[in-house]
């Protein structure tokens, strides 16, 4: 009886149906111990991170259903270790050592709530105990200093034969935008060439500490300047952000296409602008459609995210630089927005255990 398997503790919890919790992260490998003696069980798990609140749910979710199925185990302990996995690569690890993953958002055009999103992506990842750091590499409309209420530069310092940049840091996030550096009257013409030399200089000259994750808001598009950023950075996967209306759908399309052809694994489809609730009625209005962004998912086999509404709160909150899910947490549209972060973990992590599987399970011993 003390010989129960990681594979027969995986089936039983691959049972446990939570909608916050995607199957495919229960592997053998996220299986760290067990240990009993026939009678007390002890099983170690590691996931990737999300509030304590959840994964205390999940733990009794755990334990009720190995008790059904392990009838003489009379005590079980679960414990979940909650940890960012690390995408490996070569170019990552020269530029950016000490940054776990690095995440680009992306649309196929300006105006679809870009920005947005990557600011409350950001602190929403935050606020659920990860380190991060936000590049605003959008040289068209650099807008995170605004949506983030920041006014000062960020300071220099001389490291040895080097000069530093400190990054700024607002609502838990370490952040550097292209806006603080560049002047809004100049040229695009001329911020064009400067782009990818100076998202470089943000990856190499910042000092960014340890990050599990960097997140990217991309210039809107897929012209010759976000093709060399792409290049440039070394992605763990990109999140395309549209509203549902075909016209936006047509470039997000495109904006996919770009990153499949140099090979960035696409996390995810984020549909904004999915829809309004009247405050004085209750009615839904779909302003812009209806579910293009899951078609589009589904067309495209990449991951829906999830849909954010309107909401005047919204645009309110980026004009007072004070992030949605920071500013009024309780009310939907964050808490979607949270969801939304989680799925996107769910996701990075998933693409790093994929990425890693062959050397996972031959490294995987069943005890
Ligand atoms: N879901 C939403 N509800 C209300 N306003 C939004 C929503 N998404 C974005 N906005 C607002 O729309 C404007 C454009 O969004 P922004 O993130 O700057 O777009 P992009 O970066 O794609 O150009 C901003 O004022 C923003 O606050
Ligand atoms: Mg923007």
């Amino acid at each position: 009886m003390s010989d129960i398997t990681k594979t027969e503790i995986l089936n039983t919890l691959k049972n446990v149906n939570d909608p916050r919790i995607k199957k495919e992260l229960l592997i053998l490998n996220s299986i760290k111990k067990i240990e009993t003696n026939g009678k007390n069980l002890l099983v170690d798990i590691v996931l990737p991170l999300s509030p304590s609140e959840v994964n205390d749910d999940l733990k009794n979710k755990f334990i009720k259903e190995i008790k059904e199925d392990f009838s003489d185990i009379k005590n079980v302990k679960v414990n979940i270790e909650t940890k960012v996995s690390v995408h490996k690569d070569k170019n990552k690890d020269s530029l950016l050592p000490d940054v776990k993953n690095t995440i680009a958002v992306a649309s196929g055009k300006g105006g679809v709530g870009k920005s947005m999103v990557a600011v409350n992506l950001a602190v929403a990842l935050a606020k659920d105990g990860a380190n991060v750091g936000l590049i605003d590499a959008d040289i068209y409309g650099p807008s995170i200093p605004l949506m983030l209420g920041i006014k000062e530069k960020p300071k220099v310092y001389q490291n040895q034969q080097t000069m530093k940049m400190i990054p700024l840091e607002s609502y838990g996030i370490k952040l550097i935008s292209i806006g603080l550096l560049v002047d809004d009257n100049a040229p695009v013409i001329w911020r064009g060439p400067m782009a990818s030399g100076a998202v470089k200089q943000f990856m190499t000259d910042v000092d960014w500490g340890e990050l599990d994750y960097l997140i990217f808001d991309m210039p809107p598009g897929t012209g010759d300047i976000q093709l060399t950023l792409v290049q440039t950075i070394p992605l763990t996967g990109a999140v395309i952000v549209t509203t549902p209306q075909e016209v936006s759908l047509i470039d997000a399309r495109k904006a996919l296409k770009m990153f499949t052809r140099v090979n960035v694994p696409v996390l995810g489809v984020i549909e904004n602008m999915s829809y309004f609730i009247a405050p004085d009625t209750g009615k839904k209005y779909d302003i812009f459609g209806n579910g293009g962004g899951a078609k589009l998912s589904e067309e495209l086999k990449a991951h829906f995210l999830g849909g954010i509404p309107i909401e005047p709160k919204i645009r309110a909150g980026g004009d007072k630089g004070i992030p949605i899910v920071f500013d009024t947490p309780d009310l939907e549209h964050a808490k979607i927005i949270m969801t939304i972060a989680r799925n996107l973990a769910q996701q990075v992590h998933l693409r790093n255990l994929t990425a890693d599987s062959k050397i996972e399970i031959l490294l995987d011993n069943e005890e």
